[in-house]
């Protein structure tokens, strides 16, 4: 198996650029299935949930070039097709799948989706949105069955602010008869990036950012080219090593609006965050305070950096809390970082933790994508040498990780290791 080995101790130094937005990346890709001729997506990450799909629009009949960058996918020849599981259960975002197959055949059968386990996802607002344009959905054999006569827009309003639903009812709703309207809509810039996409392809949308999002549904959509929005999650990664283990790090390509919730509590703790127009310079940052953090739907502090942000807290002087409004159950990293000397614990939806402690360095599990990024930041700071496993969580979403932090001084390697033993019982 591969493991990341990190000698700690290591400040941090020089200019780390963010990558595209894999959680636009994921969307954009189904989204392009919509089309009657070629869509390239430029400037798309290299990590495996790219990869994945494009094996998904292969699996139906699209032909897709990919140079680890720029993505040409042809979905003239694509056909309606089951996708049961295998790709299907790898990631969570194989559902734009079911919207965006529904919105060109009328049917899709999609295997339920994958995904980092993070407590109860479901899916219940997106069938709740396809029902109301009209499909009917059933649950056969853990397949989701979509089948409509034809899609007629309606009026959603969603229970709950979900990114995935938001996106989902936008992909079937851009070919159904007549208006549709999304109240309670999702506001993320990965919503506005899909919106964007559909419109060059001929789709009218108006509102998205806002969380009333109004589609009038056309006859059909063309290909175009698209460049993807950076990655706020990767940047604002980037920007917490950067306030926990940095001696100066510029992050390149990012939107500075995107990441300002992460920008003020950083101010809040005592780090000099620098804005420029795609860039952000965060200084050596000393005498870091405790805060409290509450994550919240965009704008607010986002779920996805709550886990490496929980490192950070470790050196600040003081009791910081942090509760997860979104997935009340992300908190499986605060053992792991218990392993490297971590005074911190888990009381329902919040985690408490107390500084500053100096970390030691340990063998550790990546439970999910951001635990993952969350251990690197333990191990860049722990003393010695420390082990994290199950990286292909960390590969799902970071694009280049070990050449980029080794490119501003970070002691990080991949290495491959025997497998572990099965634990006996
Ligand atoms: N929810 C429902 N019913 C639904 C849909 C969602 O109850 O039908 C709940 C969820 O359980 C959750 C909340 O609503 O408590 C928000 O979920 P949302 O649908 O917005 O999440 P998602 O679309 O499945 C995306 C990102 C996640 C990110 C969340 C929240 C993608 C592919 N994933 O997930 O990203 O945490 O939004 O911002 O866009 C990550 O990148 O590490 C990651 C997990």
């Amino acid at each position: 198996m591969e493991v990341y080995k990190i000698t700690g101790g290591n400040r941090l130094k020089g200019t780390i650029k963010v990558s595209g937005a894999k959680n636009s990346a994921v969307a954009l890709i189904p989204a392009s299935i919509l089309a009657d001729s070629p869509v390239t997506i430029e400037g798309l990450p290299a990590i495996s949930d790219v990869l994945t799909l494009q094996a998904l629009v292969e699996d139906i009949g699209g032909k897709v070039s990919f140079d680890q960058q720029n993505m040409v996918i042809d979905p003239t020849e694509i056909i309606s097709m089951p996708l049961p599981n295998g790709n299907v259960k790898k990631l969570r975002a194989s559902y734009y799948f079911m919207g965006a197959m529904l919105g060109r055949f009328k049917n899709a059968a999609i295997g339920l989706p994958g995904g980092c386990h993070l407590g109860p996802r479901p899916i219940d607002q997106h069938i709740k949105g396809f029902e109301a344009l009209g499909a009917k959905v059933t649950n056969e054999h853990g397949a989701i069955y979509l089948r409509a006569e034809e899609l007629r827009g309606a009026k959603i309003y969603l229970d709950v602010v979900s990114v995935g639903a938001t996106i989902n009812i936008m992909l079937a709703a851009v070919l159904a008869k007549g208006r549709t309207t999304i109240e309670n809509a999702a506001k993320e810039p990965e919503i506005i990036d899909v919106a964007t996409l559909l419109s060059n392809m001929g789709a009218k949308i108006k509102g998205a950012g806002t969380n009333v999002i109004r589609i009038d549904g056309v006859e059909k959509l063309h290909g175009t080219k698209h460049t993807i929005i950076p990655d706020r999650i990767e940047a604002g990664t980037f920007m917490i090593m950067a306030a926990a283990a940095g001696d100066g790090v510029m992050i390149d390509n990012v939107i500075p609006f995107h990441v300002e919730a992460l920008t003020a509590k950083l101010r809040e703790m005592g780090v000099d965050v620098v804005e420029e127009d795609e860039r952000i310079f965060i200084p050596k940052a000393q005498d870091l305070q405790a805060v409290d953090v509450k994550t919240l739907v965009y704008p607010g502090f986002p779920t996805d950096l709550q886990q490496p942000f929980s490192v950070l807290l470790t050196q600040a002087l003081g009791s910081s809390v942090i509760t997860d409004t979104v997935y009340s159950a992300r908190f499986k990293h605060i053992d792991e970082l218990r392993r490297m000397n971590a005074v911190a614990r888990v009381e329902g939806s919040t985690a408490i933790l107390s500084g500053p402690t100096a970390l030691e360095a340990a063998t550790v599990r990546a439970t999910d994508l951001r635990a993952g990024a969350a251990l690197v930041l333990a191990g860049l700071l722990a003393e010695g040498e420390t082990e994290v496993q199950e990286i292909q969580h960390i590969e799902r979403g970071y694009s280049s990780l070990i050449d980029k932090l080794r490119g501003i001084g970070a002691q990080i390697q991949k290495v491959k290791i025997p497998a572990e033993a099965p634990v006996q019982e």
